[in-house]
């Protein structure tokens, strides 16, 4: 999809399909030229995604399609959001090559942030994976034009780089396990870093971390023929950065549970237990162009979990890299494992200033949140609310959850050091999967996102749901780094 920026004033080019927003209660501006028949024009109410078309009678446009942003003054994101994305999926809908979106809203202060939320809207709407079908129609709609003022604008070129990194992240999240494995999520990685002179990237394999004491994350690839990757991800900003950031995600290509199988139901679900590490590479492909004055690094340990003569057994133990002994009492509580030494890793060797973690760790997590919001616990009570303000902003909704020392307790082991999984009656399953990692993080500024219900199988927006990724943690990350 190709997008062009133009303010009000720059006449209107031909185009198969003009979009005008327009409020409840207020009849909507046409640009200069445009006519409609007065009928359609009298039957928009304007409510909140109301969409009504109507062949044009004159002008550069063949038809018009009315979408209603309601009454808010002004207008709220996600609702700009939604409304950029239906236009976009009715533009499709009807066949047109090119889209031309009308803005003549009062924005007020906030007409960056809101540019910002139409762009996402209207490029996270065009995601569609149709690679992998012979048969599929490619995209009839090839380029959107957005006019709006210079305010508006600037957030718009904000949005297009935030919407497209997400889409990356969704395509990585959807694509079948035996096509995303670890070595692919590297090669990925690759290319992100490739596009930018301030994005460096290294997959530690599996030699160098053997170097470097990671017997955990090792003890989880060892049950498959495909080898383990710590990618890591530097971006480093052009002024002196302001502070170091470290984001680390879970990149378990697929969890079959290993020797404690999963019941083979909802097991072909477990190809999104990359979606943390997903998240982590949308966040540089958007860096590529956003240049915030931070450093960021970014690590995807990744594996994945299956059973095997070599995969680990209920009752192994296994050595992290901060020299921690861990009793594995559930082969498929696996996800703390590899992040166990990916976390060990950045407190030793990176120091960061905060670090912030995204996995898919706990089914408990559904149970308690659905699939609406991601889960934040820590050990920083200033950058869980951080993030829960990025989560408001964003849409990405973020919902703190206690960790406390009866679970850090729970997590104790008898033979070693830590045990993999609480006690069979403890309960609290995400709150005592963050109590594990709490121990691999030192005195870093710390928070866990349990992203196990966000990452998929989201209610209809508009611009994501269905059975499908939702590149959570992508939006919701940039904000903050913004901030
Ligand atoms: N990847 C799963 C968590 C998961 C489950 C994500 C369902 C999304 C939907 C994780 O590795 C796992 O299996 N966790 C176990 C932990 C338990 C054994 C302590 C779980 O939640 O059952
Ligand atoms: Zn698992
Ligand atoms: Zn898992």
């Amino acid at each position: 999809m190709k997008f062009t920026v133009k303010n009000p004033k720059q006449s209107l080019a031909k185009t198969d399909l003009l979009v005008v927003f327009g409020r409840e209660g207020v009849a909507p501006k046409l640009p200069a030229g445009v006519r409609v028949p007065e009928l359609a024009l009298k039957a928009f109410e304007g409510t909140e995604r109301e969409a009504r078309l109507t062949d044009a009678t004159a002008g550069p446009a063949a038809r018009v399609l009315f979408v209603g942003v309601g009454e808010g003054k002004p207008v709220a994101a996600e609702t700009l959001r939604r409304c950029g994305a239906l236009a976009a999926t009715k533009a499709e809908k009807v066949r047109a090559k090119s889209a031309t979106l009308w803005i003549d809203l009062p924005l007020g202060k906030k007409a960056a942030v809101l540019g910002q939320a139409l762009a996402e809207g209207a490029v996270m709407a065009s995601y569609r994976l149709t690679d992998f079908q012979r048969d599929a129609e490619p995209a009839h709609l090839k380029r959107i034009t957005l006019h709006g003022e210079p305010g508006f604008n600037a957030g718009i070129k904000r949005g297009l780089i935030i919407g497209e990194a997400n889409c990356l992240t969704r395509r990585l999240q959807d694509t079948p396990g035996n096509l995303m494995r670890p070595c692919d999520l590297a090669i990925e990685a690759k290319k992100i870093a490739s596009m930018s002179d301030r994005i460096a990237v290294r997959a530690i394999d599996e030699a160098a971390m053997k170097r470097l004491g990671m017997g955990s994350l090792l003890s989880v690839s060892r049950g498959s023929v495909e080898p383990a990757f710590l990618i890591h991800f530097v971006y480093k900003p052009k002024k002196t950065a302001r502070r170091k950031v470290c984001l680390v995600g879970k990149g378990l290509t697929f969890d079959a549970g290993g020797i404690s199988l999963k019941p083979s139901a909802k097991m072909a679900d477990m190809k999104y237990d990359m979606s943390g590490g997903a998240a982590v590479l949308g966040v540089f492909r958007a860096l590529v162009g956003l240049n915030p004055d931070v450093e960021v690094h970014g690590l995807v340990p990744t594996s994945e979990n299956l059973p095997d003569g070599k995969a680990n057994k209920p009752g192994d133990l296994v050595t992290a890299m901060n020299g921690l002994s861990i009793e594995i009492l559930n082969t498929d509580a696996e996800g703390r494992l590899i992040l166990a030494d990916a976390l060990a890793y950045a407190e030793k060797k990176i120091k960061p200033d905060a670090m912030i973690d995204l996995a898919t760790l706990t089914g408990a997590v559904v149970m308690a949140l659905g699939h609406e919001l991601s889960a934040a616990m820590g050990n920083d009570r200033s950058l869980i609310d951080a993030l829960v303000e990025s989560g408001e902003r964003t849409g990405e909704q973020v919902w703190p959850m206690p960790l406390l020392e009866c679970h850090k307790k729970e997590m104790k082991g008898t033979v070693g050091d830590l045990r993999n999984i609480s006690g069979p009656s403890a309960g609290a399953g995400s709150s005592t999967g963050g109590a594990f990692l709490s121990n691999f993080v030192g005195d870093i500024p710390w928070v866990h996102l349990d992203i196990a219900g966000s990452a998929w199988g989201a209610a209809e927006r508009d611009y994501q749901g269905g059975p499908w990724g939702t590149g959570v943690g992508v939006r919701l990350l940039l904000d903050y780094l913004e901030q």
